[in-house]
């Protein structure tokens, strides 16, 4: 049976431009090649875990405007559930104006609109979906209160939350620290302890932290080298897969819908993290968000050429 996953998060309008280089504080200068793709990370783990053959249903809000009803009809078409997406009349939909530079990162600035009108009322009134899911999915992407409702639904049905802290919000949710599995990168662990991990000596520092406040699985992601993941077998670094980047937006949205899919189908963490790493890789070989999200078949296909799942590289971290 396929895995039932719920998410919580937000839908976007992504506009993309290219520029050779950011803007400094006070100058303009000029992009090319505006694009308009379907992003938001909520929408972007849901479309993922559908196309790894999940049973998806995401809770979040658009505006009735000129993209939240075809943002929701790209969900649909995608075999993601939007019966608890929300469509608001006064609000406009979520947007993100994303820079993408010519080594394929980025930098976002986010609009959260009617993301921001995901309200607990409207993740209780999901909690029958939560109650079945064999794994639940969020960001900071929606309003905190909301995420604080969703991970305790979730704990109240004894439904494993996997919490991708991102983006950088105000407060943390109070219960944080109930989620199963976390995944911040390399710089999103200051949100959760603090300190960022500028090396891997503070990662496996911050990855044990974390768990050690009651995150079943710590996971500190170190971009092309994999992850960092600290649980009750220990600390180890999961090797990652060097792939020709394009742009990585996306990658990390892929990686959770990954490893929350892997897990939710029973694979052991190790396993479930080098898919994950699969996941996060195929996403930055593709322009875009739900552009560059990878199916199953292109994940197995990752898999097999590089030695399979059991193949994985698995370093000891003391
Ligand atoms: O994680 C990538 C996403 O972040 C983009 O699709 C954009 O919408 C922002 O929310």
């Amino acid at each position: 049976m396929a895995a039932r996953i719920v998410v919580l998060g937000n839908i976007n309008q992504d506009f993309v431009m290219r520029a050779e280089r950011m803007p400094r504080p006070g100058e303009t200068i000029l992009g090319d090649d505006l694009r308009f793709v379907a992003g938001g990370k909520g929408a972007n783990q849901s479309v993922t875990a559908a196309r790894l053959g999940a049973q998806v249903a995401l809770i979040g809000c658009v505006g009735r405007d000129a993209f939240g009803p075809t943002l929701l009809d790209n969900l649909r078409r995608e075999g993601v559930d939007t019966q608890h997406v929300g469509l608001d009349d006064d609000i406009a939909t979520g947007a993100a104006f994303i820079a993408l530079a010519p080594d394929g990162q980025n930098s976002i600035l986010s609009v959260g609109g009617a993301n921001m009108a995901v309200t607990p009322q409207h993740v209780e009134a999901a909690a029958p979906a939560i109650a079945q899911a064999d794994m639940c999915l969020v960001q900071f992407a929606v309003p905190i209160e909301s995420v604080e409702r969703f991970i305790a639904l979730a704990r109240e049905h004894d439904v494993p939350v996997l919490l991708d802290p991102t983006p950088a919000m105000d407060r943390l949710p109070v219960n944080w620290h109930q989620a199963s599995i976390l995944t911040p990168n390399e710089t999103e662990t200051e949100y959760v302890i603090g300190y960022v991990c500028p090396d891997r000596a503070t990662a496996v520092q911050a990855a044990r932290e974390i768990h050690s406040r009651g995150v079943n699985i710590a996971v500190v992601k170190q971009g092309p080298d994999g992850c960092i993941v600290c649980d009750a077998d220990g600390c180890r670094l999961v090797g990652g897969y060097r792939v020709d980047v394009v742009d990585t937006t996306g990658a990390g949205d892929a990686f959770a819908a990954g490893l929350g899919v892997a897990l939710a189908e029973g694979l052991p963490v190790n396993q479930a993290l080098a898919f994950a790493n699969a996941c996060g890789a195929l996403a930055c070989t593709r322009f875009g968000a739900q552009t560059s999200l990878p199916h199953r078949s292109e994940v197995e296909a990752l898999l097999a050429d590089r030695g399979g799942l059991a193949g994985a590289t698995v370093t000891a971290l003391t």
